[in-house]
């Protein structure tokens, strides 16, 4: 029975997100305990992002051959969904891939393999609308379209992305000793790696690479922390921005709500050598702390993130983004009382929305005249600016929304 292999693999873990879980997390462990190497190991990553981003079109150009595709077995739809992402968009020749897809119907869904082998002989692409033909929920479509006036960049977030790391002093003579490409990102300190898994490199292992989006990483350089400058992260997770601010010598105490986050943040902290001081706390609760430099990099919907992980946008709806922008403005005012006079506050969300992005900063302003907006003047596309801006996710990039507020 076809259990192993680039395909069973990525349908074990596409029916996986399907019940809830996230695919970057659940496909690092299923392609860690599987032996599959090169061009398999790329292949089961291809299926399973390609297969994601592509839904709803997969789902508009099988449903001629459906009658009720929502009462098929999972197994079966999502063979269907897999079997004609492989035919539409690699190019496997027809004849094999739907050989190899019958074979895995026939152990996973053994009533439905002569439906999966005539339905994928015949798939083909069809005429759809642009938010189809890209799998992105009409809703956010629309706003981006009303709201930055283009969608010009949605093609992009179906596109990999290169494998982005922040280097630390030292990371770029170990990546060459070790024969690693790399090329610089568009901000300072971030590097693009061509070649093999990140964590089997000696620059990984020594603490001297760190995965993240320039996009991120550029949140953190926004608050120009000063070496042995006190900054406060909040909302800070595992302490990414974190340890790039320790890097470069600020004193940085990173809180957050989410204890086994931090857990995971003082490990990797302890594997690039850096020291950030974690404190566990719900910030709605209010904080007593002060410092000159702040960074709230607040949760969000994550729309700014499609490409690295697809299934959000399945899981979205359309009030989410005004739900998170009432967490995010609680949270901003916790933060704006944490910045000492003369201060600088940097607002980031890795989100591509109104309510979530200007709309929190602009209520936050009238409401705070101690506080101003400063220019800024990014090293990346803009694709609004307004208080602050928006980053347009190409060549890679993470959408996000940063605005730099000053207290008088
Ligand atoms: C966008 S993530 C932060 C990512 C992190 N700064 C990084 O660079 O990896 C948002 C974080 O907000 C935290 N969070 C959400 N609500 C919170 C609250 N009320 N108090 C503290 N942290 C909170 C979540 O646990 C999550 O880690």
């Amino acid at each position: 029975m076809p259990r192993k292999g680039p395909r069973p693999l990525a349908l074990r873990v596409l029916l996986a997100v399907a019940r809830g879980r996230f695919l970057a997390p659940t496909l690092d462990w299923a392609l860690d305990r599987s032996g599959l190497a090169g061009p398999d190991r790329g292949l089961a990553v291809r299926l399973a992002y390609g297969t994601l981003q592509r839904l709803l079109y997969l789902d508009h150009v099988l449903a001629p051959w459906l009658r009720a595709p929502d009462r098929l077995p999972p197994e079966a739809r999502w063979i269907l969904r897999l079997g004609a992402y492989e035919r539409l968009f690699l190019r496997t020749p027809d004849h094999a891939a739907v050989h190899q897809w019958v074979g895995i119907a026939k152990a996973r869904a053994p009533g439905h393999a002569g439906l999966v082998n005539a339905v994928l002989r015949r798939v083909g692409d069809r005429p759809a609308p642009a938010w189809v033909r890209a799998s992105i929920p009409r809703f956010l479509y629309r706003h981006w379209q009303t709201y930055f006036g283009e969608a010009g960049f949605v093609p992009e977030l179906n596109r990999p992305p290169p494998l982005w790391v922040t280097a630390l002093p030292g990371a770029e003579g170990t990546l060459r000793a070790e024969g690693v490409g790399f090329r610089p990102g568009p901000v300072p300190g971030s590097l693009a790696l061509s070649g093999a898994p990140l964590r089997s490199l000696a620059a990984y292992r020594r603490g001297l690479v760190q995965p993240q989006n320039p996009a991120s990483l550029l949140a953190a350089q926004l608050l120009e922390a000063a070496p042995g400058e006190r900054v406060l992260d909040l909302a800070g997770g595992a302490g990414l921005k974190a340890a790039w601010l320790a890097a470069q010598g600020a004193r940085v105490t990173s809180y957050d709500r989410d204890r086994r986050k931090q857990a995971a943040g003082r490990r990797n902290l302890a594997r690039l050598g850096l020291e950030v001081a974690f404190v566990t706390a719900d910030l709605t609760r209010g904080l007593a702390d002060t410092a000159p430099k702040v960074l709230l990099d607040a949760p969000c919907t994550g729309t700014g993130t499609l490409r690295r992980h697809p299934e959000i946008r399945y899981r979205l709806r359309a009030d989410d983004p005004q739900r998170m922008q009432t967490r995010q403005a609680a949270l901003l005012e916790v933060a704006a009382g944490a910045v000492a006079p003369g201060g600088r506050l940097v607002y980031a969300v890795c989100s591509l929305t109104e309510a979530e992005g200007e709309a929190v900063v602009e209520g936050f302003l009238q409401a705070h005249p101690e506080f101003e907006a400063e220019p800024l003047a990014l090293p990346v596309p803009a694709l609004k600016t307004g208080l602050g801006a928006y980053v347009r996710p190409e060549a890679g990039l993470d959408g996000f929304y940063y605005a730099r507020l000053r207290r008088r």
